[in-house]
């Protein structure tokens, strides 16, 4: 079954991420580029908006998106969207972001409600518990506590036969592969995440990788073999972001041969 985007907003961010990615050439990115601001000085950003403007220019709607998208620790166990439509935005990731050579190397496992309190408090806390210091049990028991008090949690895993596959059909570019398999499943990371924000919900990304990966594996049917690269925790937001510093982008970006 293939799904309509979530809302207006994120029918247009999705459209345009595709857009951008498939059809911008190199020549006519520094606009784009260009039209991105930051300030040298430490800034409170808010944790989340909503944008319902269909009038803005595409990059506009689009870089609303970016910079809307922050980490949020504090959630609650609701949902803001039905489930059917965080199975969208998933599918919808999984089917236009990138990956190198087309491999599509990356699977996802979505837990939500009772799914993902398992996954916190059955499988993450005793893994870590084992492992934990005992005088730091605590602070991390209530830091886990935290991640389960949210509404579900997106796993990104990458599928090593896709990675193979490819190293075997292009021998030259072989010790590349497994490092264009973590950009992409970065790049769904990143899509993923910020279009739940779009949606209302906060999120944040942990790495509890590998400690937890065969548990899981056993428990929600996933191949023993998929490399789990990062947790994706989302919830209905009980708290703002933190404070972020921007290093100056002087810094940080270069440009030779613009032309306006
Ligand atoms: C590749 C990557 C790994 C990260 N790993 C963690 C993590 O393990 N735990 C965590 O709490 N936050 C993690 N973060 C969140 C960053 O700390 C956060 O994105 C950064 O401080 C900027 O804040 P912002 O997300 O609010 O923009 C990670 C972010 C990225 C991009």
């Amino acid at each position: 079954m293939r799904f309509q985007p979530a809302s207006p907003a994120l029918r247009s961010y999705l459209s345009h991420l595709t857009t951008h990615i498939h059809h911008t050439r190199p020549s006519s990115r520094i606009p784009f580029h260009l039209s991105v601001s930051a300030t040298r000085t430490t800034t409170q950003l808010p944790s989340h908006r909503h944008f319902t403007s269909t009038t803005a220019k595409m990059s506009g709607t689009f870089f609303d998106a970016v910079k809307s998208r922050r980490t949020i620790y504090q959630l609650s166990d609701e949902s803001v969207i039905p489930d059917s439509k965080i199975k969208e935005i998933v599918e919808q990731a999984v089917l236009h972001v990138p990956s190198s050579f087309n491999s599509q190397s990356t699977r996802v496992l979505v837990v939500l409600g009772d799914e993902h309190k398992k996954l916190w408090n059955e499988i993450v806390k005793p893994a870590v518990k084992a492992v934990a210091p005992a005088e730091a049990w605590p602070s991390s028991e209530q830091r886990l506590s935290g991640f389960a008090a949210g509404y579900g949690t997106v796993l990104f895993y990458e599928d090593p036969a896709d990675v193979h596959a490819l190293q075997q059909k292009f021998a030259l570019y072989a010790d590349k592969f497994p490092q264009w398999s973590e950009h992409t499943n970065a790049m769904h990371q990143y899509a993923v995440w910020t279009a739940l924000e779009v949606e209302g919900f906060g999120a944040n990304l942990q790495h509890y990788n590998p400690l937890i990966d065969e548990k899981i594996a056993a428990t929600w049917n996933i191949p023993q073999v998929w490399s789990l690269k990062g947790q994706l925790v989302f919830g209905k937001p009980a708290g703002k972001a933190g404070e972020k510093s921007f290093k100056p982008l002087e810094e940080r970006v270069f440009i030779h041969g613009a032309k306006n």
